[in-house]
């Protein structure tokens, strides 16, 4: 495995990156007084409310509320992965990305050997594919395929080739050296029994090489055409493939252009078929239920996706271990939907029965996940008696609150409460939740650009939360200001966002030179990374002019408070029972500061 990206180079890529130019090159951007503003990439909408700035190197909608920096436009924009964003932006500045941990040599070796490993299954993807049209036995997997409805075409586009019978096919093309035989068995392209006798793994099956999202083959699925044996022999976990990760035709739908959705299919028959029928967004997990890495690395690849099982039971228990995976994950702004196909029928099947046109009109009918959720909650509870209610809400409610995206949640909530009746209750405390919103308080409304983004401007910010906003938009106040602003002095009050305060403060006062894309990169995997977020979307009207008194001014506040809160402990306190000495000190101390003040 690769080490970590140092965070220094992070940061430094981040310096070396206008965030102008990154987003100008994908959508054009405007020139509007300080900033840069378009229509915003990431929702409808006509009149522009994404804005871009320089100075801060750091995008927000105003519309939607998406926001970040270079790094995160890259992620959701382009769709990659937080190390493949890197990446993309160290290839702009011709810089290698290093890693942590172990010596260079060490992960130069590492390198050298996937890429070996990645050629060499290259290598036996051919032979495969070549053993199909050559083969003495090559002809019977040909007619399978035949039979199974593939026209040749799509055969060669799916590389799907053939493992011949013998034992030592693989074996003797490519291990005659023993380095290259320990590769093959650490690729689990061959055996080893107890004796010390070298056998091939895959042997008369028809081949499935699967590709990782780059397009490198990494592991194969082989299917059997007769005979004992399980019907599918799926590469075991090797240093190159990690099921849980990889989905089989992921990378074919990376490949098309205005991906709308993916659809998550059971099988490689069924991805392969529905792309004989010009479905080019299937994808399927391995052998194994889709994991919530799955669910993550799909919700970054495209905005819907399409569950589709069997109608039968296995199906639907399927299909809630899906919902089970993604609710952890699920982002606002994501549509998942579930397709419950006839019993005994497949994508495959179906799709040659009523062709891909009534298959695509099954897909766009998807249930959504919250019809799907529900109708198998309800199965479970019966909501006609008080008891059923309560049933109900205990197995939805902490399920619901795993939920990342703001909006989802709510929404899912919004359904639960009708469910158990207790909408009108719901709704008040929605209403309480609005009003009171700050950081902690109900999030932003999201990806609802109808929502008056007033409500957004009148809230109310805590001084707390206003020091935080103010460093993370002019991270310099935190050395400017380190005279007088000392977030440590405030430990022990108790006061709500205090650690995130002081987490923040440490990183701007040592890193000065910082901009915000560099103070919010530092907190991507913090745990109060997203109430930075939200942060960030509050307006605050502080002229930058005026920035330096009121970090002060908030932050004298909040000591007043501090101290007065403690000396009333120290005096009640001291009616019941004598104080000790430090404690009669600091009490001094404190009323004296507090005459001073
Ligand atoms: P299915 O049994 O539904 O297979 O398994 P399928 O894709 O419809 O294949 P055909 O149409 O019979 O050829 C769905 C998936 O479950 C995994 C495979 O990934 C398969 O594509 N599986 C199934 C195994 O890994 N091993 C098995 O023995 C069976
Ligand atoms: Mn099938």
């Amino acid at each position: 495995m690769a080490g970590k990206i140092p965070r220094e180079f992070i940061d430094d890529l981040l310096a070396r990156t206008d965030i102008v130019e990154i987003v100008d090159s994908r959508v054009r951007l405007k020139k509007a007084g300080k900033n840069y503003s378009a229509c915003c990439p990431f929702h409808d909408e006509k009149t522009p409310s994404f804005t871009v700035s320089q100075d801060k190197q750091f995008y927000h909608c105003f519309g939607c509320g998406e926001h970040g920096n270079a790094i995160s436009f890259l992620m959701e924009y382009d769709r990659l992965e937080f190390v493949e964003a890197i990446e993309e932006l160290a290839k702009l500045h011709g810089l290698e990305v290093p890693r942590e941990q172990g010596s260079r040599f060490s992960s130069d070796k590492n390198k050298q050997q996937s890429e070996s490993d990645y050629q060499l299954m290259e290598k036996v993807t051919r032979f495969f594919q070549h053993q199909l049209k050559h083969h003495a036995q090559g002809q019977k997997a040909v007619d399978y395929l035949k039979q199974r409805g593939l026209s040749g075409e799509i055969v060669k586009q799916w590389e799907i080739g053939y493992a011949p019978p013998d034992w030592d096919a693989v074996l003797k093309t490519f291990g005659n050296e023993p380095a290259v035989r320990k590769q093959l068995l650490d690729l689990k392209l061959i055996n080893q029994n107890d004796n010390g006798k070298q056998y091939d793994f895959f042997r008369d099956r028809i081949m499935f090489p699967i590709r990782d999202k780059r397009g490198r083959v990494i592991g194969f699925g082989g299917r059997i055409m007769e005979g004992n044996g399980p019907k599918y022999l799926n590469s075991p976990e090797t240093r190159i493939f990690h099921k849980g990760y990889e989905l089989f035709g992921y990378y074919h739908t990376r490949q098309q252009r205005n991906l709308q959705r993916i659809m998550v299919v059971e099988g490689y028959m069924d991805v392969v078929a529905l792309s004989q029928f010009g479905i080019q967004y299937a994808t399927a997990a391995l052998g194994t239920a889709t994991t919530q890495d799955h669910m993550a690395m799909l919700m970054r690849g495209t905005q819907e996706i399409v569950c589709c099982y069997d109608g039968d039971r296995a199906g639907r228990d399927a299909a809630w271990r899906a919902v089970e995976n993604a609710l952890p994950v699920l982002k606002d702004g994501i549509q998942l939907k579930f397709l419950f196909l006839p019993d005994g029928e497949d994508p495959d099947t179906m799709v040659r029965k009523i062709g891909q046109q009534a298959f695509e009109e099954m897909v766009a009918s998807a249930a959504p996940l919250s019809t799907f959720f529900f109708e198998a909650l309800l199965k479970q509870h019966s909501v006609g008696t008080p008891e059923g209610k309560i049933a109900l809400k205990s197995a939805a409610q902490p399920m619901i609150d795993q939920v990342i995206g703001e909006q989802q949640k709510l929404m899912l909530s919004e359904q639960l409460s009708k469910h158990v009746g207790e909408y009108d209750r719901f709704k008040l405390d929605r209403d309480i939740r609005a009003a009171n919103s700050g950081p902690g308080g109900a999030a932003p409304q999201r990806k609802q650009p109808k929502e008056p983004v007033s409500t957004l401007n009148k809230t109310r910010l805590s001084p707390i939360s206003v020091m935080i906003r103010l460093l993370l938009e002019h991270p310099v106040l935190a050395a400017d200001c380190a005279d007088s602003v000392q977030p440590e002095f405030l430990a022990g009050s108790g006061i709500a966002g205090l650690n995130v305060l002081q987490d923040v403060f440490t990183f701007c006062a040592t890193h000065p030179q910082a901009n915000t894309a560099q103070v919010v990169e530092n907190f991507r995997t913090h745990p109060y990374s997203k109430n930075l977020g939200r942060l960030l979307m509050q307006e605050h009207f502080i002229d930058e002019a005026d920035a330096h008194k009121v970090f002060r001014d908030c932050f004298a506040r909040l000591l007043d408070w501090h101290f007065d809160s403690r000396i009333d402990q120290l005096l009640s306190k001291s009616r019941i029972q004598a104080l000790s000495s430090d404690e009669k000190q600091e009490l001094n101390l404190l009323m004296r500061e507090r005459q001073n003040s």
